[in-house]
């Protein structure tokens, strides 16, 4: 039997005969993970040792004293002179305790009315998490920088565009660049959306009703930086949505990250050959001297699989809780911890591959014509000469398929073959056959033609500044 709940730091246990099991013990230690929100726990008992003071509980000298002995806590946990001990439960108990040895059992043992792990841990996630979504927030902003840059560079470079994987109709290589740097700006709004419903205070719930000493809410809401307090006691313990959410868009951010590294590993194939990834960004084999591997994308391809996992898992854990408070939700922060390690680590790397990739321009320009991908044009050209749409689509198919009956390119027909095909051919429709004149000619809303590209430019510039060099 160890000392967790009986012994002398722990935080409850005076009604229990003898010590929990060690059995018990080590499956309710949460200690080893939750420890990275101690300074998040010291700020929120600073803020509430505010509210005791306010409310009466505590004399000015005693808060002072508890101040100062805070800070000091906060001091030796970040010089790691302050750990927790294999019997602490967690880190509520472990400062409690650390608390208690610099300010006395006395004074130390006040801080506790008027508050409940239920409250404190619901408000430390929410702490931390708002730090972390700026971080992460930050990270991502760099490769839509990166993104932009990389765009800007390569203004005027087609390369195919692809439905099904197939080839479609040419674009700029900046337009498809920027296509993934729109999914992540997205990310970057919900963060700031999630921030609304994140930004609320639970403390001052208690264990679930709320507490009975007439502590005000708004005090602690306010030394720690959130809008308000929360509106109802029960709801503020018992749920994990925001943490939920927050894990969504982690998520959303490893799946946008993958969507493009697919394309990477592929792309980085002799078949495509349309990049070389830079030395510092890729890797080599052990038995394999040729080898150059992405090993950066197929890593966030990896990586995506795991946060949708923390997502699901977290979910699964929250599905059929009763109210309020439930030990279940214990098992919210490994997963959301996982997530904001994995992005921390993943993103920054990702966007160093993204720096220096080097686009194989020649390639990717001769590749954009082919399979017939002027097609579109062409049938465009004749709605433009009046062809209803439908009698468009046809000529246009049956001048594609005489070309894969004689080998030829669109271009290629002769143009007597193209009369002969339909009147409507005339050799005008050369003028569109060309990959820089079907760029142009897509100059509608969001379309590949460089107007449409710079005006997106401008608008990321907005959200991603260029950076300084
Ligand atoms: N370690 C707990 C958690 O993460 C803290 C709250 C514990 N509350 C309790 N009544 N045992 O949820």
């Amino acid at each position: 039997m160890t000392s967790q709940g009986s012994g002398s730091n722990a935080l409850w246990g005076s009604r229990f005969e003898g010590g929990p099991s060690d059995a018990l013990v080590a499956l309710s230690r949460s200690v080893h993970f939750d420890w990275r929100l101690a300074n998040y726990d010291i700020a929120g008992t600073r803020a509430h040792i505010k509210s005791l003071l306010s409310a009466g509980y505590l004399t000015t000298a005693e808060h002072e004293k508890l101040d100062r002995s805070l800070v000091e806590l906060q001091d030796r946990v970040n010089q790691g002179s302050f750990v927790a001990k294999q019997s602490d439960e967690d880190v509520h108990s472990a400062l409690e305790r650390g608390l208690i040895e610099i300010a006395g059992a006395e004074l130390g043992g006040k801080v506790r009315a008027g508050r409940s792990r239920n409250d404190q841990i619901a408000t430390l996630i929410r702490s931390y998490l708002r730090d972390q979504a700026n971080v992460i927030a930050t990270l991502v902003t760099d490769l839509v920088e990166v993104l932009v840059s990389r765009a800007e560079e390569h203004l005027g470079v087609a390369m195919p565009g692809r439905t099904h994987f197939q080839h479609a109709q040419p674009v700029q290589l900046s337009h498809h660049l920027l296509a993934h740097a729109w999914p992540l700006v997205r990310d970057l709004e919900r963060l700031q959306d999630w921030l609304k419903r994140a930004n609320l205070s639970p403390y001052g719930a208690g264990a679930l009703a709320g507490n009975t000493l007439g502590l005000d809410p708004n005090i602690v809401a306010r030394e720690l930086g959130f809008v308000a307090p929360t509106q109802n006691s029960i709801d503020a313990t018992a749920s994990r949505d925001v943490v939920a959410e927050f894990s969504f868009i982690a998520a959303l951010i490893g799946i946008n990250l993958s969507r493009f590294a697919e394309e990477i590993i592929i792309w980085a194939s002799a078949e495509f050959d349309y990049i070389k990834l830079h030395d510092a960004y890729s890797t080599g084999s052990s038995i394999m001297p040729q080898k150059k591997n992405p090993d950066i994308a197929e890593l966030a391809r990896g990586k995506a699989g795991r946060l949708i996992g923390d997502l699901t898992g977290l979910l699964a854990t929250l599905k059929g809780l009763p109210l309020a408070y439930n030990r279940d939700l214990q098992e919210d922060k490994e997963p959301v911890f996982d997530a904001v390690d994995t992005l921390t680590v993943l993103l920054p790397a990702f966007t160093g591959m993204v720096a220096t990739l080097e686009f194989n321009r020649n390639r990717l320009e001769l590749l954009a014509p082919a399979g017939f991908s002027l097609a579109t044009d062409v049938a465009e050209w004749l709605v433009k000469q009046r062809v209803p749409f439908r009698d468009a689509h046809e000529i246009t198919g049956k001048l594609v398929s005489y070309c894969e009956q004689h080998n030829l390119e669109l271009h290629e027909v002769p143009d007597a073959e193209m009369a002969a095909i339909s009147t409507h051919l005339t050799p005008e429709v050369r003028d569109v056959l060309t990959v820089g004149g079907s760029i142009k000619a897509r100059a509608g809303a969001g379309g590949t033609a460089l107007p449409r590209v710079l005006d997106q430019i401008a608008a990321l510039r907005k959200i991603a500044p260029k950076r300084e060099a």
